[in-house]
């Protein structure tokens, strides 16, 4: 940022510093010693190999470690480079400067990704769908780590080990069952009834999309836009296809799993490949700070959407897709995204899920890459110098000159600013933000109702779109083991919609629940304040 080295902004020009191109060149050993590598060191024609082969031992040995961990979610994916365009000059409601000027362009990379299954899964089966992109901005990078609906299944965040061993295969067999039900995971949805909004949208066809570039991405928390005045608006986001929204059905997406795993990475290089250059919308609701508990329900809650009829979204910008990466591994596969990256303009809210995500992805990447210098990585690295008085740690790429790396030092040996907010440059904290209160181990009381919006989502489809739902619904809870989750299925489900649990309880052999008004007030459409909500004296 003070000019003492420049890093080309350009993607195709800063990612090309560490490409590497093997054409007509020598082979050689890590170390550059030009070496000839198929047959190994052997003590005599017929004898065994020696220990001194140093080329024998830094090829296996580099082969033995080619495979570093899969991310613990989020594991099969694919990713893509490309631009963002700013639509204008957002200065008015946020400092973010790639949102500064009209026709500012920003590189981006995208990777798109199921949930529950591993590096080899299939792509086509029933999941929610990673959506997590990193602008590199001219301030650092700012990562978006969404989802494909915009809701989600848990609101703390101490709740995501339950959740997701209740969606992974299962201990002993290690059999993968996101395609099937699994009793784990059903059981987990009808005790945690949090999950019914996020469970709805996941069994209509957002769940089996018909691409990536066929779908929407989330912010799905609430975050705050920032003005250097220090003002603040709550803020949503949306990436909203300009493919249009296609799904695959149910039959069609079991096929391809069998018949093309790897359907929807394919479907998105190619697409890249050949030109067709998927596009979106990057878009906000924006809303006052006085807003949180006006409209039935608590926007700090990571299971609820804000109705686009209460809060119309505003066009920020376009997102186009038009570069594959060179190298899977090297960029698709250790690419780390954070919550936690976040420049001037965009600060966090109170979410506890969100609050949680801070610390978790920070800390699985240390697993990851086994170190703190995984920053430096060239896909993390941001298209800005990087100056601070962090030292050392594994794989430390960058050699720092100054030789006082702690801050005040009056040696003048050159260490770096602080970027004041006062200056007008740097990251701060929202100034208004505040809380306080006695210590609780409770989800708050605002959070309460979790069945009024499943309930407007179910009614806002087409009665086509409604059987699908109901369709995979039976599908899933058909292939149940146990009468207890089915039955506790229904029960969840009678408290979204009587008429949802009876066509469901018909298809497997069960009755739905007596239909119980207690739970049947649309907080969300009554424009109910969270105050005088019936549902949170449930
Ligand atoms: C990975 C989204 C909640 C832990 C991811 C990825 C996405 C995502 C898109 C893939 C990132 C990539 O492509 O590299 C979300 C959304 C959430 C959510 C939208 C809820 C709103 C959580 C929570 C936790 C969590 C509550 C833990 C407390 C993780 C972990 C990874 C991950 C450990 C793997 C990260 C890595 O290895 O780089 N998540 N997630 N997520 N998520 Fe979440």
């Amino acid at each position: 940022a003070d000019g003492s080295y420049s890093v080309p902004s350009n993607t195709d020009e800063f990612m090309a510093q560490f490409e590497v191109n093997d054409t007509d060149v020598y082979m050689t050993s890590n170390t550059g010693t030009p070496i000839e590598d198929q047959e190994s060191l052997s003590a005599g024609e017929r004898g065994p190999t020696l220990l001194e082969d140093f080329i024998f031992r830094e090829k296996i040995m580099h082969f033995d470690h080619e495979r570093v961990p899969e991310r613990a979610v989020h594991a099969r994916g694919a990713g893509a480079h490309g631009v963002f365009t700013s639509y204008g000059d957002w200065s008015n409601i946020t400092g973010a400067s790639f949102l500064s000027t009209p026709d500012k362009e920003t590189p981006v990379f995208i990777r798109f990704s199921t949930v529950a299954g591993s590096r080899g899964s299939a792509d086509t089966v029933r999941d929610v769908h990673g959506f997590a992109v990193r602008f590199y901005t001219d301030e650092g990078n700012f990562d978006v780590v969404g989802n494909n609906i915009p809701v989600f299944f848990i609101q703390d965040a101490i709740k995501f080990p339950d959740l997701i061993h209740a969606v992974k295969p299962r201990p002993d067999s290690e059999i993968p069952q996101a395609a099937t039900a699994h009793d784990s995971a059903w059981d987990f949805f009808s005790q945690q009834p949090s999950s019914m909004h996020t469970l709805f949208w996941a069994m209509s066809g957002h769940g089996t999309i018909r691409s990536f570039r066929h779908t929407d991405g989330w912010g799905v928390h609430t975050f705050r836009f920032v003005t250097d005045e220090g003002k603040t608006k709550l803020v949503k986001f949306r990436f909203r296809t300009l493919q249009g929204k296609a799904s695959l059905l149910w039959e069609e997406a079991q096929v391809t799993a069998g018949m093309n795993a790897d359907f929807n990475r394919q479907d998105l290089f190619e697409s890249i490949e050949n030109g067709m250059f998927p596009e979106w919308v990057f878009e906000a609701q924006i809303f006052e700070e006085d807003d949180q508990l006006r409209w039935g329900f608590d926007v700090l809650d990571p299971t609820k959407i804000v109705p686009e009829d209460i809060v119309p979204f505003t066009p920020l910008g376009k997102l186009t897709l038009n570069r594959n990466p060179r190298n899977y591994f090297a960029e698709t596969e250790q690419i780390m995204f954070q919550v936690g990256h976040v420049v001037r303009g965009i600060d966090f809210t109170e979410d506890p899920l969100l609050q949680g995500r801070l610390f978790s992805y920070l800390d699985t990447q240390l697993n990851r890459h086994n170190g703190p210098n995984f920053e430096q990585l060239p896909i993390n690295q941001p298209r800005v110098p990087v100056h601070n008085n962090q030292r050392d740690g594994a794989a430390q790429m960058y050699i720092p000159l100054n030789t006082a790396a702690y801050s005040p030092n009056t040696l003048n040996s050159g260490s770096p600013k602080q970027a004041t907010q006062k200056e007008g440059r740097g990251f701060f904290t929202a100034p208004n933000r505040s809380t306080g209160g006695r210590l609780v181990r409770a989800v708050s009381s605002t959070f309460a109702d979790v069945w009024s919006q499943p309930r407007l989502f179910f009614n806002s489809l087409l009665p086509v779109e409604q059987q699908f739902v109901i369709n995979a619904m039976r599908f899933e809870t058909s292939q149940l083991k146990s009468d207890v989750v089915k039955n506790n299925v229904l029960i969840q489900l009678n408290r979204v919609s009587h008429d949802v649990a009876v066509r469901v309880a018909e298809a497997i052999g069960m009755t739905a629940p007596e239909a119980d008004d207690t739970y049947y007030h649309d907080n969300t459409t009554t424009g109910v304040s969270v105050a005088e909500s019936p549902l949170l004296k449930i």
